[in-house]
């Protein structure tokens, strides 16, 4: 028998819970659909793992929803997903206001179709005072791309003299990434059997715990969120520290 904790201490939950929602062509695939099903079914995964980490008392929950890299696929299929971004905003925010969730994004936004930058800046309006969970659409992002422009952001300062090149430090940086008002990711889950990063949140995951599921994202479920943070609590998170200093509080 397991000695592993099979119940969540809520004195460790993840406070940045980051997911790379991966599998849903592949889902399905293998039910004889087109790929536009399984985007469509991940849905369910997004409103159940949202729900489900709120009541844990996560506060932000960070979804990779459009890479950079995704304006690749074919037209149909970029048409669709930035139509289910605009319907799936436009049917939930009744609901975001329900359940106090804020919305945001990160990414090059200004890439994203008027009507999908349109209704995205409406919800985020709409829920900036909401505070029980901090719920960030990753669109149209690329982690280099958000670095590269953070470099050109933060040189312009320095150009301009509106900023010394030794002040630059760690929280400069963080200041000029989309992020800037997020804190670093503790939980990086992705699903459908990859081990890969694939360009997200590359400076905010210095320290996160890596979580690998063979779920396919539109099967991805409350119990499979469960599984995950177990994991994470069964990790010792050290930020390069030996055990005893952990263990010591130092
Ligand atoms: C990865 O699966 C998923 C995506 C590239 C898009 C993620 C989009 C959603 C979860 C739904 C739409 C989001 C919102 C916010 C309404 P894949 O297509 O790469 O699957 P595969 O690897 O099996 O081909």
């Amino acid at each position: 028998m397991s000695s592993k904790p099979q119940s969540i201490n809520l004195k460790k939950i993840p406070n940045h819970i980051a997911i790379i929602m991966d599998g849903n062509g592949r889902w399905a695939k293998q039910k004889g659909m087109q790929r536009v099903f399984g985007h469509k079914n991940a849905l369910t995964a997004i409103r159940e793992t949202a729900d489900y980490a709120s009541e844990l008392g996560v506060g932000y929950l960070t979804l990779y929803a459009f890479s950079t890299e995704n304006w690749n696929r074919p037209k149909f299929e970029v048409d669709a997903l930035m139509s289910l971004l605009v319907t799936t905003l436009k049917k939930e925010l009744p609901e975001f206001m329900r359940k106090s969730v804020k919305v945001n994004s990160i990414g090059a936004i200004d890439q994203l179709p008027k009507k999908a930058q349109k209704t995205l800046k409406e919800v985020i309006e709409k829920t900036k005072n909401n505070t029980k969970i901090t719920l960030t659409f990753a669109l149209s992002y690329g982690a280099r791309e958000e670095i590269v422009n953070a470099i050109k952001n933060i040189s312009k300062k320095v150009v301009n003299k509106e900023l010394e090149i030794e002040k630059i430090d760690e929280k400069i940086i963080n200041n000029h990434l989309y992020t800037f008002n997020l804190p670093d990711v503790d939980l990086m889950i992705r699903t459908s059997g990859e081990q890969r990063i694939s360009n997200f949140l590359l400076w905010q995951m210095a320290y996160a715990e890596l979580y690998f599921t063979d779920v396919l994202w539109p099967d991805f479920r409350k119990e499979h969120l469960f599984n995950a943070i177990i994991d994470y609590q069964n990790r010792e998170r050290r930020f390069g520290k030996t055990s005893e200093q952990i263990d010591s509080n130092e």
